[in-house]
């Protein structure tokens, strides 16, 4: 999964947090079976504390759409950890396959959701890292 400039969202740790999910999201859709399931754990644990402090700016920030945006983490995180549960009962070739899902979602949810989110941050002027 390539890095784009429309990943861009402008603020800097969403922005930060977003390139650390797309290099783990290429390390996932390459890896070998051995190694899946310990990528795939890292993957959820970053993934959580990412979606963790999205939730939080939106609470503090009173993002009008919080529910469907914090709703949408919930949902990824179900299905990711049910990922890890197929590939620790001997399917580990499905985290290959959940990667590239994460892919087309990543092109999707930061586009809209995040997008929205980094937007009302700026109107609203809490921007994270910078006041
Ligand atoms: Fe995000
Ligand atoms: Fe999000």
């Amino acid at each position: 999964m390539k890095w784009k400039e429309s990943y861009v969202l402008g603020i800097a740790p969403m922005d930060a947090t977003h390139q650390e999910f797309v290099d783990q999201v290429t390390a996932l859709a390459a890896v070998a079976d051995e190694a899946a399931i310990l990528l795939m754990e890292r993957f959820i644990a970053h993934t959580e504390a990412h979606f963790a402090q999205e939730n939080q700016w939106m609470k503090a920030s009173g993002f009008p759409p919080i529910h469907c945006h914090v709703g949408e983490h919930q949902r990824v995180i179900a299905s990711l950890k049910s990922v890890l549960s197929m590939a620790r009962r001997g399917k580990p070739g499905l985290t290959r396959e959940m990667a590239r899902d994460m892919e087309s979602w990543f092109e999707n949810h930061a586009a809209t959701m995040d997008a929205a989110l980094a937007a009302h941050l700026r109107h609203v002027q809490q921007i994270p890292g910078i006041c």
